[in-house]
């Protein structure tokens, strides 16, 4: 595969889930891809469901309370018609995850030493390397702390996760993540609990470091700042499915969606123009969503046609957005 080749293509998704109160219709066919060596950034406000598609990337939704419906494509295959013991093979080698609290990951009783060598010991990732010797997995460790600009790798591979600051602990996830060499790093809202700026610092951190192996991340975050600085394409999510998609510097420049219009709009300013505007208004009861467009009931535009699922337009070179504001639009703008 090349540079550009889809590498992970999530079809209409869908996720459902039945409880005392009936079933609930989370994701409602969502499309989204991460094309290989791209930094893509998966935005929405709290709620919309985007951990939910990463866990469905994952396999971690199952049992007999959901139901997922759809194609998710990894390197070839339909995750979703494969077996679970293959998807365990495929997390952790060539789809790494970086949560957002570092401390719920790593594990307090061993040192990071230990950890981070079983890591390698699970490997090889893509690079096929055979297993390594004590001696070469040490030094692969202290190779990658160093890349992660640890001060003194190997005290910190002596040291607790306890014993380490909350930027330094994530920065010990990140080398967990990029050790084996993944093809995908999904990413949901790393260093959320840190300081903005060492968040910010460490996303930073990553985004050099996956650009310099070639590997792909799915970004998850609430940082718009964060996604235009460090993705090359961004999706944004409303109540389960996607309502726009593009380039991450089409999108800023000119989005199209009322909600995405609205989700940049309340983005506090650093000039002095006041109080953001943001959105009116709640994401809708899953058990009963609003027919056709899920945003409708929030839209100043709404019009009697978004009472039909939306159209998916297209509104420049892979700008896309569900919306039928521009379905009128001459048929020339998708050429
Ligand atoms: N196991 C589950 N059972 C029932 N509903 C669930 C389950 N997991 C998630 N949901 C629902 O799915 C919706 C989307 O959740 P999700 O965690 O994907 O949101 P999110 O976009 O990641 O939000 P945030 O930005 O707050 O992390 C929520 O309304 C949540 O209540
Ligand atoms: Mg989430």
């Amino acid at each position: 595969m090349n540079t550009g080749d889809p590498l992970l293509r999530i079809r209409d998704l869908h996720v459902e889930f039945t409880g005392f109160r009936g079933t609930t219709h989370v994701l409602n066919g969502v499309n989204l891809e991460v094309r290989r060596g791209e930094k893509v950034g998966l935005v929405g406000e709290t709620g919309c469901g985007k951990s939910l598609t990463v866990k469905a990337v994952l396999g971690l939704l199952r049992g007999p309370n959901v139901r997922v419906r759809g194609e998710i494509w990894f390197g070839g295959r339909n995750l979703l018609a494969d077996p679970a013991h293959e998807l365990r093979e495929l997390r952790g080698r060539r789809i790494t995850m970086i949560f957002q609290d570092p401390m719920a990951s790593l594990n307090p009783v061993f040192t990071v030493g230990d950890q981070l060598l079983e890591v390698i010991r699970r490997g090889p990732g893509r690079d096929g390397a055979r297993r390594l010797s004590a001696g070469a997995a040490e030094e692969k460790a202290l190779a990658i702390l160093h890349e992660v600009a640890l001060p003194d790798p190997e005290r910190i591979m002596r040291t607790y996760p306890v014993q380490l600051s909350g930027g330094m602990r994530q920065r010990v996830l990140i080398a967990m993540a990029l050790v084996n060499h993944p093809d995908l790093i999904i990413a949901d809202e790393p260093g959320t609990a840190l300081d903005v700026t060492i968040q910010e610092q460490i996303l930073r951190l990553m985004r050099s470091l996956v650009e310099a192996k070639g590997i792909s991340v799915l970004l998850i975050t609430h940082n718009l700042g964060v996604v235009r600085e460090t993705t090359d394409r961004v999706y944004v999510m409303y109540a389960g499915s996607i309502a726009e998609e593009g380039r991450t510097a089409d999108f800023f420049r000119g989005p199209k969606h009322p909600y995405t219009q609205g989700l940049l709009a309340s983005v506090p300013k650093l000039t002095g123009e006041g109080v953001p505007r943001g959105i009116d208004g709640m994401i809708p009861d899953y058990g009963a969503p609003p027919p056709g467009c899920r945003f409708a009931p929030r839209c100043a535009f709404a019009q009697p046609r978004c009472q039909s699922p939306p159209p998916w337009v297209n509104v420049g070179e892979g700008h896309h957005v569900a919306c039928v504001l521009y379905d009128a639009e001459p048929a020339a703008r998708s050429s």
